[in-house]
This record gives C-alpha cells, structure tokens and sequence, in this order.
C-alpha cells in the first residue's frame, strides 16, 4: 500500500502526486496512464494546464476504480466570486469526465497578471463557495495554492472551514520555512510544486554530491529532500523512466544532509 499524508479531516493523500503543469492536453493522455501503470494513484492538474481532457479520460481508460485516484483541479487565480467558483468547478467536473474531485483548490491568492493584487473579498467569496460544494459532497477536500500567512488568515478570519492543503514552490533552496511552520500550526498539509525547480537544480553540484554518496539520481534527492520536510512532492515528467525514477524514494536522507540542502541558496538558473 502508497504511504499516504492524512489531511485534517482524516482525508488520506498518497505521498508523491503526479504534476501535470506544463504537459500539454495532446501529451497528457500517455503521461498520465504511464503515471497510473507505474504506480502513481495522486494526479494533479488544473483548469488553466488545458489538459483536464485527457487527464481524465487517461483515469477513466485505465484499469483503475475512481476511488483508488486521488484527483486534484485547481480555480483559475483570476476567476474569484462565489457563482462564478460553483459554474468553474462545473466545468472542472464535465472536462475530467467525474461527478466528484478529491481535491480543489484556490490557484492563487491573486491573478497571474496582477501578482501581490488584494483580492481578499474575492477569495473569501470563492471559499465560501468551495465550503459549499465540500459540504455538499461534490470536493473531498479543499485548499489553496500560492498562499502566503496573510492570504490563509484572511480565510481563517471570515470562513469555517480551514483549508487542508497549501500547495507552493518549494524545492532545495527554497525553503519557505515560516509558511511551512504556519500551515503546519494549522494543521494545513504542504504540497510541494516544482521540487526539482522545473529541472534547474539538477545539475548542482552539492546536490549531484549528494546523489553520488547515496547511490541514487539528483531528482531523487531532491524529491526526497521535500519528504524531509513533510512536504508533499509533486514532480513532473512525461518520460516514462524518470516518471518511475521519481517515485522510486527507498532511501532517506541522513539530519546533517539535510542540513546541508537546507543551507544552500536558490541556485536556479535565472
Ligand atoms: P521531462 O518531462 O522531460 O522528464 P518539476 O517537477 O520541478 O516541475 O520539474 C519538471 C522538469 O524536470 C521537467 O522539465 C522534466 O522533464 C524534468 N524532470 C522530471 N523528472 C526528472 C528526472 N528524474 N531527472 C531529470 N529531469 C527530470
């Protein structure tokens, strides 16, 4: 059985998600299905990856029961109000195919045209629609994306549900301590997007170090440096091998190295 991250309404996530960012819907079909054959049962995507299409007819074609997937989509972060939340994860629903999500969240505080903006009415609105459909039954779970200490609080102050997951950049060299350290006072799970930076940290060389002196591949370390941190990883690749490589976490790191990666700056090409 996957180990699995339990949310605070006793919701069991399995512990490496399969990312979808960046693969393209003409792609998604055979990245998701060679995710599904390799053991992955965490699939996330998003209404703006435009590849909800093939992400869930890849589920529905694969000998897998709609139970045993855990399916996450996301509220586009410039669509904000509580109408407009309850028709978008509508949408959600008919392009994957499914009557219900295991998790949805707010894409972001703000829209990606207007990053920093103060949309909190907006996502308050949202919140309160998506405590609905929680209540509902329509999302097992609810939560946020990109969302800052202040940006959860002001959810905290005028909601009733706190959200069960945050999901952020998060990879060696980006350590995001105080944000980890308020969500996990709130019991909110930490999903990480980007643990290998997109790829840009890969070929650094404490990193490739490391890799060297456990025996394993630097996406490795760095997947594994999430799990460290009770972070939930959600890497992503189309090529069959890495996707196996990329879940393949036998090993773990020792406290001093974990140190180490902790120390080292964001090193990401620029
Ligand atoms: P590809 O899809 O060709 O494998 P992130 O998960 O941080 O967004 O990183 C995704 C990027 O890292 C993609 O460019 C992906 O390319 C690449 N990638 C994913 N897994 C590995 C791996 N195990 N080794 C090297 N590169 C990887």
């Amino acid at each position: 059985k996957e180990n699995t991250f339990t949310l605070h309404n006793d919701v069991e996530i399995p512990d490496i998600g399969f990312g979808t960012w960046q693969i393209p819907n003409e792609e998604a079909y055979d990245a998701v299905t060679v995710a599904l054959k390799n053991g992955y049962t965490h699939i996330d995507t998003a209404l703006v990856y435009q590849n909800e299409e093939n992400v869930g007819k890849a589920i529905k074609d694969f000998d897998i029961a709609r139970e045993d997937v855990f399916l996450t989509s996301k509220l586009p972060a410039h669509m904000k109000g509580y109408d407009e939340t309850l028709r978008t994860f509508d949408g959600s629903l008919t392009n994957l195919g499914v009557d219900y999500l295991d998790l949805y969240l707010i894409h972001a505080p703000w829209p990606w045209d207007d990053i920093g903006k103060d949309c909190t009415e907006g996502n308050i609105a949202s919140w309160k629609a998506m405590e609905k459909l929680y209540k509902d039954g329509a999302i097992r779970s609810i939560g946020v994306s990109n969302f800052s200490e202040s940006d959860i609080q002001a959810l905290l102050d005028a909601c009733d549900i706190v959200p069960m997951v945050n999901q952020i950049p998060f990879y060696i060299g980006r350590d995001q301590k105080n944000l980890l350290e308020f969500c996990k006072q709130h019991n909110i799970v930490v999903e990480a997007y980007s643990p290998l930076a997109t790829g840009q940290i890969l070929n650094s060389p404490e990193i490739q170090d490391m890799a060297t002196k456990y025996g394993v591949t630097p996406a490795q370390i760095c997947i594994r440096y999430c799990l460290e941190h009770d972070t939930l990883p959600l890497p992503k690749s189309t090529n069959e091998s890495r996707i196996i490589e990329n879940k393949q976490l036998d090993f773990t790191l020792s406290p001093e190295d974990v140190q180490k990666l902790d120390a080292m700056q964001d090193v990401r090409a620029k």
